[in-house]
Protein backbone atom coordinates (compact mmCIF):
# COMPACT_ATOMS: atom_id res chain seq x y z
CA UNK A 1 0.00 0.00 0.00
CA UNK A 2 1.33 3.52 -0.61
CA UNK A 3 1.13 5.80 2.21
CA UNK A 4 2.39 9.33 2.58
CA UNK A 5 4.16 10.66 5.65
CA UNK A 6 6.57 13.59 6.96
CA UNK A 7 10.53 13.29 5.51
CA UNK A 8 13.06 12.54 7.94
CA UNK A 9 16.56 13.09 7.66
CA UNK A 10 17.19 9.78 6.50
CA UNK A 11 14.89 9.79 3.67
CA UNK A 12 16.97 12.59 2.07
CA UNK A 13 19.21 10.10 -0.05
CA UNK A 14 16.45 8.57 -1.76
CA UNK A 15 15.10 11.86 -2.73
CA UNK A 16 18.40 13.08 -3.95
CA UNK A 17 18.19 10.48 -6.91
CA UNK A 18 16.09 13.21 -8.70
CA UNK A 19 19.07 15.25 -8.92
CA UNK A 20 20.15 13.28 -11.86
CA UNK A 21 18.83 12.82 -15.73
CA UNK A 22 18.36 9.15 -15.09
CA UNK A 23 16.93 9.85 -11.85
CA UNK A 24 14.43 12.60 -12.64
CA UNK A 25 12.71 10.55 -15.57
CA UNK A 26 12.77 11.45 -19.22
CA UNK A 27 10.42 14.55 -19.01
CA UNK A 28 11.31 16.10 -15.64
CA UNK A 29 15.02 16.95 -15.92
CA UNK A 30 15.43 20.72 -15.01
CA UNK A 31 19.15 20.46 -14.75
CA UNK A 32 21.44 19.53 -11.73
CA UNK A 33 20.24 21.36 -8.23
CA UNK A 34 22.35 21.82 -5.35
CA UNK A 35 23.14 18.98 -3.65
CA UNK A 36 22.10 17.93 0.10
CA UNK A 37 18.87 20.72 -0.63
CA UNK A 38 16.56 17.79 0.26
CA UNK A 39 18.67 17.29 3.71
CA UNK A 40 18.97 20.88 4.10
CA UNK A 41 15.24 21.97 3.69
CA UNK A 42 14.21 18.13 5.90
CA UNK A 43 16.51 19.47 8.81
CA UNK A 44 15.38 22.90 8.33
CA UNK A 45 11.61 22.23 10.05
CA UNK A 46 10.36 24.50 6.87
CA UNK A 47 8.58 21.27 5.54
CA UNK A 48 4.82 22.59 5.33
CA UNK A 49 3.21 26.27 5.15
CA UNK A 50 0.38 27.90 4.05
CA UNK A 51 2.38 27.85 0.27
CA UNK A 52 3.85 25.48 -0.33
CA UNK A 53 4.33 21.74 0.82
CA UNK A 54 6.41 18.41 0.74
CA UNK A 55 5.65 14.79 1.79
CA UNK A 56 7.36 11.87 0.83
CA UNK A 57 5.72 8.66 -0.59
CA UNK A 58 6.39 5.14 0.94
CA UNK A 59 5.21 1.45 0.40
CA UNK A 60 4.44 -0.93 2.64
CA UNK A 61 7.73 -1.41 4.73
CA UNK A 62 7.83 2.45 5.39
CA UNK A 63 10.50 2.80 2.21
CA UNK A 64 10.82 5.89 0.65
CA UNK A 65 9.58 5.76 -2.94
CA UNK A 66 8.89 8.98 -3.61
CA UNK A 67 7.51 12.41 -2.76
CA UNK A 68 5.20 14.49 -3.53
CA UNK A 69 4.87 18.60 -3.03
CA UNK A 70 2.28 21.65 -3.74
CA UNK A 71 2.57 24.99 -4.06
CA UNK A 72 -0.30 27.79 -4.05
CA UNK A 73 -1.51 29.36 -6.88
CA UNK A 74 -3.38 32.12 -8.10
CA UNK A 75 -5.63 31.12 -11.18
CA UNK A 76 -8.54 33.46 -10.22
CA UNK A 77 -8.42 37.56 -8.69
CA UNK A 78 -7.58 37.39 -5.00
CA UNK A 79 -8.67 36.64 -2.11
CA UNK A 80 -10.74 33.53 -4.19
CA UNK A 81 -9.03 32.61 -6.99
CA UNK A 82 -6.46 29.97 -4.40
CA UNK A 83 -5.69 26.79 -5.72
CA UNK A 84 -3.60 23.66 -4.55
CA UNK A 85 -0.99 22.90 -7.74
CA UNK A 86 0.50 19.62 -7.44
CA UNK A 87 4.15 17.68 -8.48
CA UNK A 88 5.13 13.98 -7.91
CA UNK A 89 8.18 12.13 -8.71
CA UNK A 90 8.61 8.23 -8.00
CA UNK A 91 11.99 6.87 -8.04
CA UNK A 92 12.67 5.04 -11.54
CA UNK A 93 12.73 1.40 -9.82
CA UNK A 94 9.26 1.71 -7.84
CA UNK A 95 7.92 3.51 -10.98
CA UNK A 96 4.91 1.23 -12.32
CA UNK A 97 3.52 -0.04 -9.51
CA UNK A 98 0.25 2.10 -8.65
CA UNK A 99 2.16 4.72 -6.67
CA UNK A 100 2.12 7.67 -8.30
CA UNK A 101 -1.33 7.58 -8.90
CA UNK A 102 -2.07 6.33 -5.53
CA UNK A 103 0.06 9.13 -4.14
CA UNK A 104 -1.60 12.00 -6.12
CA UNK A 105 -4.94 10.74 -5.01
CA UNK A 106 -4.21 10.65 -1.41
CA UNK A 107 -2.85 13.98 -1.87
CA UNK A 108 -5.65 15.61 -3.17
CA UNK A 109 -7.41 14.27 -0.12
CA UNK A 110 -5.16 15.87 1.89
CA UNK A 111 -5.18 18.80 1.12
CA UNK A 112 -9.12 18.96 0.39
CA UNK A 113 -9.46 17.58 4.39
CA UNK A 114 -6.52 20.01 5.59
CA UNK A 115 -7.18 23.73 3.66
CA UNK A 116 -10.83 24.83 2.67
CA UNK A 117 -9.62 25.11 -0.94
CA UNK A 118 -12.13 23.98 -3.85
CA UNK A 119 -9.39 22.87 -6.42
CA UNK A 120 -5.84 20.93 -6.96
CA UNK A 121 -4.41 20.68 -10.42
CA UNK A 122 -1.32 19.41 -11.93
CA UNK A 123 0.33 20.13 -14.99
CA UNK A 124 2.69 18.69 -16.61
CA UNK A 125 4.87 17.95 -20.23
CA UNK A 126 2.22 16.82 -23.29
CA UNK A 127 4.74 13.96 -24.20
CA UNK A 128 4.48 12.54 -20.06
CA UNK A 129 2.34 10.13 -20.62
CA UNK A 130 2.89 8.07 -17.30
CA UNK A 131 1.95 11.52 -15.17
CA UNK A 132 -1.36 12.04 -17.68
CA UNK A 133 -2.55 8.13 -17.31
CA UNK A 134 -1.52 8.58 -13.28
CA UNK A 135 -3.23 11.66 -12.80
CA UNK A 136 -6.54 9.93 -14.51
CA UNK A 137 -6.33 7.00 -12.49
CA UNK A 138 -6.03 9.11 -9.44
CA UNK A 139 -9.54 10.81 -10.28
CA UNK A 140 -8.32 14.22 -12.17
CA UNK A 141 -9.54 15.72 -15.34
CA UNK A 142 -7.56 16.79 -18.34
CA UNK A 143 -8.47 20.62 -18.94
CA UNK A 144 -6.60 21.43 -21.61
CA UNK A 145 -3.06 22.80 -22.98
CA UNK A 146 -1.31 25.49 -22.00
CA UNK A 147 1.11 26.24 -25.49
CA UNK A 148 4.66 26.89 -24.20
CA UNK A 149 4.51 26.95 -21.07
CA UNK A 150 7.71 25.41 -19.69
CA UNK A 151 11.42 25.56 -20.64
CA UNK A 152 13.16 22.81 -20.47
CA UNK A 153 15.99 20.73 -22.56
CA UNK A 154 16.61 23.72 -25.17
CA UNK A 155 13.02 24.12 -26.14
CA UNK A 156 9.63 25.50 -25.00
CA UNK A 157 7.40 22.61 -24.11
CA UNK A 158 3.58 22.55 -24.61
CA UNK A 159 2.10 21.50 -20.14
CA UNK A 160 -1.68 19.75 -20.21
CA UNK A 161 -3.37 21.05 -17.16
CA UNK A 162 -5.60 18.61 -14.98
CA UNK A 163 -7.62 18.96 -11.81
CA UNK A 164 -9.67 17.90 -9.18
CA UNK A 165 -12.82 19.52 -7.65
CA UNK A 166 -13.52 19.40 -3.65
CA UNK A 167 -16.11 15.81 -3.99
CA UNK A 168 -14.73 14.52 -7.27
CA UNK A 169 -13.27 10.95 -6.96
C1 LIG B 1 4.90 9.81 -13.82
C2 LIG B 1 4.95 8.98 -12.53
C3 LIG B 1 4.63 9.89 -11.34
C4 LIG B 1 3.86 7.89 -12.62
O1 LIG B 1 3.91 7.15 -11.43
P1 LIG B 1 3.98 5.54 -11.47
O2 LIG B 1 3.97 5.05 -10.08
O3 LIG B 1 5.12 5.15 -12.33
O4 LIG B 1 2.61 5.22 -12.23
P2 LIG B 1 1.46 4.20 -11.77
O5 LIG B 1 2.09 2.87 -11.55
O6 LIG B 1 0.69 4.79 -10.66
O7 LIG B 1 0.61 4.11 -13.10
C5 LIG B 1 -0.58 4.84 -13.31
C6 LIG B 1 -1.04 4.61 -14.75
O8 LIG B 1 -0.08 5.18 -15.64
C7 LIG B 1 0.41 4.19 -16.55
N1 LIG B 1 1.81 4.50 -16.79
C8 LIG B 1 2.78 4.71 -15.85
N2 LIG B 1 3.94 5.02 -16.44
C9 LIG B 1 3.71 4.99 -17.78
C10 LIG B 1 4.52 5.26 -18.92
N3 LIG B 1 5.80 5.61 -18.79
N4 LIG B 1 3.94 5.18 -20.14
C11 LIG B 1 2.64 4.86 -20.27
N5 LIG B 1 1.80 4.62 -19.22
C12 LIG B 1 2.34 4.68 -17.99
C13 LIG B 1 0.22 2.87 -15.81
O9 LIG B 1 0.14 1.79 -16.72
C14 LIG B 1 -1.12 3.14 -15.14
O10 LIG B 1 -2.14 3.03 -16.12
P3 LIG B 1 -3.61 2.46 -15.75
O11 LIG B 1 -4.26 3.50 -14.86
O12 LIG B 1 -4.25 2.34 -17.09
O13 LIG B 1 -3.40 1.17 -15.03
C15 LIG B 1 6.33 8.31 -12.35
O14 LIG B 1 6.60 7.46 -13.43
C16 LIG B 1 7.46 9.31 -12.18
O15 LIG B 1 7.70 9.79 -11.08
N6 LIG B 1 8.15 9.65 -13.29
C17 LIG B 1 9.29 10.56 -13.24
C18 LIG B 1 8.93 11.93 -12.68
C19 LIG B 1 7.78 12.58 -13.38
O16 LIG B 1 7.64 12.52 -14.59
N7 LIG B 1 6.94 13.24 -12.55
C20 LIG B 1 5.83 13.99 -13.03
C21 LIG B 1 6.30 15.34 -13.46
S1 LIG B 1 4.96 16.39 -13.94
Amino acid sequence: MTRLRLPVPDDAAVLDGQNSPDGAGAENWHGYRSPGQYLRRIESGDLINEEHGLLVVVDDDDRVVGDVSWVRLLNGPPPHGYCWNIGVWIAAQARGKGHGAAAQRQLADYLFANSYYERVEAGTEAGNIGEQKALERAGFTREGVLRHACWRDGAWRDMVVFSKLRGEQ
